[in-house]
């Protein structure tokens, strides 16, 4: 792992959300993209050296869609930036952790990435990625 990459925020409105956290940070969100495959919508805010990722859902059976459902809008993911995603995947296997796609997939923010389920983290979603060159 070498660095907590961004926070993902899980919101119900991602352009009522843009409008605020450009308050709260005082910038604009610098991307915002939609990544349909995995159903939401997406930007990105820069913090000094850190970034939060908003995601809002696109279509009702979207991730977002059943996590706000069930806990609401918030924090939704912690993501660490990793050099090489199969063998960080492979690792985290062989240390029994549950993944929930056996190959990385592509991210919002040009990354590749892949998710490690809730049950076996204390109930945090953790996303690795890992930068597309
Ligand atoms: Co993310």
């Amino acid at each position: 792992m070498l660095q907590i990459e961004h926070l993902g925020i899980a919101v119900a409105d991602l352009a009522a959300a843009n409008a605020l956290f450009a308050r709260l940070s005082g910038a604009p969100a610098y991307k915002v993209e939609t990544v349909e495959s995995e159903g939401v919508s997406t930007s990105f805010f820069k913090v000094g050296p850190n970034k939060l990722e908003l995601l809002e859902a696109t279509r009702p059976d979207s991730p977002i869609a059943k996590f706000i459902d069930k806990r609401g809008e918030g924090i939704h993911h912690v993501a660490f930036e990793v050099a090489d995603i199969r063998a960080e995947m492979a690792r985290l296997k062989a240390e029994g952790f549950t993944l929930l796609s056996e190959e990385p997939k592509r991210g919002a923010d040009n990354k590749l990435v892949c998710f490690v389920h809730p049950k076996g983290t204390n109930g945090v979603l953790v996303e690795l990625c890992q930068e597309i060159r």
